[in-house]
């Protein structure tokens, strides 16, 4: 990927806190007088949002995980074209709630034994890792019912039950495993600001 900027992800199950955490490292980093860009998946550009009203929305049953993983990397291929890449380029910081780790623990784990399809997929379509991925780990029961508490409308994984985010919660922290030069593992079962102040330290150390 020809890049100037640097491309930051934050990862985990639903109500994990990771919106929370990639807006007060946005803040953080666009208070030192750094260019950012806080995007989210699936979504992140119009056709990656009408995408992601598809794919939230509606029965947990409603797409098989096959097309979900259809669904998810057409989503995240048009947020690259349109987004991600060219605000890279611009030497913007790019930070993004969800990306392709997402894709490999829901689809490729979780749900079915369809990782090797996911990584495929994955090549083909996207080609492109993060230079940073922060993962937040907690407990599935307080993430539930803190996901559940926004009452966004957006359910469909959530309402998939304490069950599947405990395996998702494993998934995680496997993936952490695969990839430690990219990822960090931080415990999510602390306060905010607790968690901001190590993320923030541990950008701070991978920009430079
Ligand atoms: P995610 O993006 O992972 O689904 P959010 O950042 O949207 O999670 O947080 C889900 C809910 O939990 C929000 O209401 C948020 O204010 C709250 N929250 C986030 N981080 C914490 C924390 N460390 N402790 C307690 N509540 C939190
Ligand atoms: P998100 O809006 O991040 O939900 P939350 O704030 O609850 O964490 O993501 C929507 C849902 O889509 C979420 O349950 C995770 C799921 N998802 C996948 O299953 N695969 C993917 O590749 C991505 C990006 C998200």
């Amino acid at each position: 990927m020809p890049t100037a900027g640097r491309f930051i992800t934050f990862e985990g199950i639903d109500g994990s806190g990771k919106s929370t955490q990639a807006r007060a490292l946005a803040e953080s980093l666009e208070s030192e007088g750094r260019p950012v860009l806080l995007t989210r998946e699936p979504g992140g550009s119009p056709g990656a949002e009408e995408i992601r009203r598809l794919l939230v929305q509606g029965d947990g049953a409603r797409w098989s995980a096959e097309t979900e993983i259809l669904l998810f990397t057409a989503a995240r291929r048009d947020h690259l074209e349109k987004t991600v890449e060219p605000a890279l380029v611009a030497g913007t910081t790019v930070i993004s709630d969800r990306f392709a780790d997402s894709t490999r623990v829901y689809q490729g784990a979780a749900r079915g034994d369809l990782r090797g399809l996911v990584d495929r997929l994955h090549a083909d379509m996207i080609g492109t890792e993060p230079h940073l991925t922060f993962i937040i780990d907690v407990e599935p029961g307080a993430a539930l019912a803190r996901g559940l508490a926004r009452n966004s409308g957006e359910d469909r994984f959530e309402d998939l039950g304490l069950a599947f985010q405990t395996r998702l919660a494993h998934g995680f922290r496997a993936l952490a495993k695969e990839f430690p030069h990219r990822c960090h593992l931080i415990d999510g079962n602390r306060s905010v600001e607790a968690i901001r102040r190590e993320i923030a330290q541990l950008a701070r150390e991978a920009l430079g």
